[in-house]
This record gives C-alpha cells, sequence and structure tokens, in this order.
C-alpha cells in the first residue's frame, strides 16, 4: 500500500508532538510533516504537494487557517482538509466547512483520541469521491464515444448528412444558450442535433440521394426518417432524453408538420429549437440540385415564419444568436 503522508500546520509544538504521534500509531498514517504558520504550509506546497491530507489549525501566527485555506482552494491542490479550531470557536468550523474544508477537529481535553478517525474517516471520503469523479468521467467520454459512432454510420450513407446535422446542432446550441436553458438541456439539444436524421439510414439510398425534387410518394418514404430514428436510437436507454426531439424535429409551430401534427407547446421545446436551426442550415448550405441561400437573405426567411412554421420566442432568440456566429 502507498505510503500516506500528513501535513500538519501547528504553531504549538506540544500540540503537534502528540497530534502527529496519534496519527502515526492510530491512523495508519506513514510520514507526518510539521510547519509551524500558514505562510510555512503554502511555501511548503508550493515545493511538495505529495500530501494525502492537511491537518491546519485555524490559530497560527500571520495569516489565520481561514486565510490559508483559502490559499489552498485557490492552488487547486487536490487534497483534504481538515480545519482544527479552538474551544468555542465553531464558527470557524462551520466558514471552514463552507468554504472547502472537509472536516472540523474542536481543541477540547480528549480531541487527541478522536482525531484518527476523524483523519481515517477523510481519507476514505477523498479516496470515494475521486472514485466517483472518475466513473463520471469515463461514462460522459463512453457516451461521447458512441455519438461518434453513431455519427459516422449516418456519414457512411449520407456524407451530406452529417456535415448539416453538425451545423443544426451548433445552431441550435447557440439559440439555447440565449434562451439560458440549463447546461443539461443545452447538453440534450446539442446531441439530438447531432443525431435528429439517424433515421434516414433506413431509408432507400436511391430517394435519399435523389438529384431533384421528389414524387409525394418518395417524400412520405422521406418522412418516416423521424420514426425510424427514435426506433434506432430507444434500445440506447442513455439517449432516452433526446427521444422527443428526434420524433418531433418536422412538427410545426402552426401544427401542419410530421409525423403527429403537434402543434405550439405540444411540441418539445427541443425540437422547437432544432426546427429553426434545422431550416437554417439547410438553406444556407448548397445541394447537389440548389445553391446555398445567401446568409442574411435566409435570416429573413427565418424572420418570415415566426408564429406559424416556426416558435417566435425560438425565432426572437435565433435572430440575437446569429449576429454572434456570423
Ligand atoms: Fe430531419
Amino acid at each position: 500500500m502507498r505510503s500516506l503522508r500528513v501535513l500538519l500546520v501547528e504553531d504549538n509544538p506540544d500540540h503537534a508532538e502528540l497530534a502527529g504521534r496519534a496519527l502515526l500509531r492510530e491512523a495508519h498514517v506513514n510520514e507526518v510533516v510539521r510547519v509551524e504558520s500558514g505562510q510555512d504550509c503554502l511555501e511548503r506546497l508550493a515545493n511538495d504537494c505529495k500530501f494525502d491530507l492537511i491537518l491546519l489549525d485555524y490559530s497560527l501566527p500571520g495569516i489565520d487557517g481561514l486565510l490559508t485555506l483559502g490559499e489552498i482552494n485557490k492552488n487547486g491542490y487536490d487534497m483534504p482538509v481538515i480545519m482544527v479550531t479552538g474551544h468555542g470557536n465553531e464558527e470557524v468550523a462551520a466558514e471552514a466547512i463552507k468554504i472547502g474544508a472537509y472536516d472540523y477537529v474542536v481543541k477540547s481535553g480528549n480531541y487527541l483520541a478522536a482525531l484518527p478517525a476523524v483523519v481515517m474517516k477523510t481519507l476514505e471520503n477523498h479516496r470515494i469521491k475521486k472514485e466517483h469523479a472518475q466513473l463520471r468521467e469515463n461514462i460522459e467520454q463512453n457516451y461521447l464515444d458512441t455519438l461518434e459512432v453513431l455519427i459516422s454510420v449516418i456519414e457512411a450513407k449520407d456524407s451530406y448528412t452529417r456535415g448539416h446535422s453538425e451545423g443544426v446542432s451548433k445552431y441550435a446550441f447557440a439559440i439555447a444558450k440565449e434562451m439560458k436553458l440549463s447546461s443539461g438541456e443545452m447538453e440534450r439539444i446539442r446531441a439530438a442535433g447531432l443525431l435528429h436524421d439517424i433515421g434516414k439510414i433506413a431509408i432507400d439510398k436511391q430517394i435519399l440521394l435523389k438529384n431533384g425534387p421528389l414524387t409525394d410518394e418518395e417524400r412520405k418514404v422521406v418522412q418516416t426518417h423521424c420514426e425510424c430514428g427514435v426506433k434506432i436510437l430507444k434500445p440506447a436507454t442513455f439517449l432516452g432524453e433526446i427521444l422527443p426531439i428526434v420524433h418531433q424535429h418536422h412538427e410545426r409551430f402552426d401544427g401542419k408538420g410530421y409525423p403527429q401534427g403537434l402543434k405550439g407547446d405540444e411540441i418539445d421545446q427541443g425540437a422547437r429549437i432544432l426546427a429553426v436551426a434545422d431550416s437554417f442550415e439547410a438553406m444556407t448550405s448548397a445541394r447537389s440540385y440548389r445553391s446555398a441561400m445567401p446568409f442574411e437573405e435566409a435570416v429573413d426567411e427565418i424572420r418570415r415564419h415566426a408564429g406559424g412554421q416556426l416558435d417566435p420566442e425560438v425565432v426572437e432568440a435565433f435572430l440575437t444568436a446569429v449576429k454572434k456566429i456570423k
């Protein structure tokens, strides 16, 4: 097992001696390094920050324990701090917890008896916290990898759709940001932008890549991509939140869209945002059978559809957001 090092910040030599001994004897600590002031603590950390825990006395010569704790936080050292306060100084302990101390110990008659248990509990909690952070990071990476795989699948079938999806995702995210939606909601909209047309992989390539206008029959086939997308993504439970957007991104605010003909607020807000982003991206990018519409003309076109095809509140946010993108 790795050796455990504690930095003990204590100006009183007798207290330091006793605390150090208690930690070595009862908290499985291998090394206790003692410094006498907050300033010494910060200098020591600047040269050697490989400690597993800091035991920080509040009452110190020079800068006190709270100020020292603030400086430790500012430097982002990844080690838990336990504040040691004098008797009757409970407000200091509460303040220390508020600004990031893991725990506190009040110097009373038998505090040395309790100290090893507090130190061991803190080390264990810190280990668990780090493990959770690592797991969360792994899950987020797996999620991003999965999105990338799905996007590559779209690209293999239709290289236009990938570029289009990335554009839609970018515009939709900018609108969501302008509307001050939560970070979770912005992420949902960003991911839905990338995957909204995934159902197109189920559509016949002859129809999907046809040069020129579609017949009514062909249009109906293409329109099934919303429902196909839901079927494809449904088994991935972690993508469950984006399914309403994938399903409803061709619904219209005036109820004349597909597949369900939903109207106004019946349509998921993310889908209403995606509808604006989708229209704008499609108008401003060239297709094999038509050239791209100039930027300003496309903005006017979006403005014209506010309250009809498109949600006016979303269009308003788009009109502000698009100025920042241009
Ligand atoms: Fe679509």
